[in-house]
């Protein structure tokens, strides 16, 4: 059971690595833009998040109150995804005060998850 939650972790951490990477490429390259691997990346993170808020395999109590701001968080990480994607598909271009919260809300997340204990 133990064995089976940390593989569960290790493709939450993998929703977040593909997520916040996506993201730091197009930061890189100075394109201000969204791509449909940061909505994938955003499911991962939501179904594993979700399946690891159940208390299995484990040995502590979960922090409930951190759990229920990072779902928050990612819910309006998928709104300004949504919203970009839509704005960009229809002007074919996207404000700045969109693209950049979606990074820093996710490293958030994971500072919340890795600081917040
Ligand atoms: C962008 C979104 C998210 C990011 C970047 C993120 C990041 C992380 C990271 C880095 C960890 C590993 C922490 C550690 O083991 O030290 C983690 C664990 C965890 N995350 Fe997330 N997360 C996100 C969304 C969510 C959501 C939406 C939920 C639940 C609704 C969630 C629930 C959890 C739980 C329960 C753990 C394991 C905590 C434990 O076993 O003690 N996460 N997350």
């Amino acid at each position: 059971m133990e064995i089976l939650r940390n593989v569960v972790v290790l493709v939450h951490l993998v929703g977040f690595a593909v997520l916040f990477g996506a993201w730091v490429v197009e930061a890189v390259a100075r394109r201000v833009r969204v791509t449909p691997l940061m909505n994938y990346a955003l499911v991962i993170s939501l179904v594993t998040g979700l399946a690891l808020s159940a208390p299995w395999g484990l040995d502590h109590d979960l922090n409930y109150a951190k759990i229920g701001i990072k779902l928050v968080v990612l819910l309006v990480i998928g709104a300004l995804l949504g919203i970009g994607s839509a704005r960009q598909k229809r002007t074919g271009s996207l404000s700045p005060a969109i693209f950049w919260p979606i990074g820093i809300l996710t490293l958030l997340n994971a500072g919340l998850a890795v600081i917040w204990r």
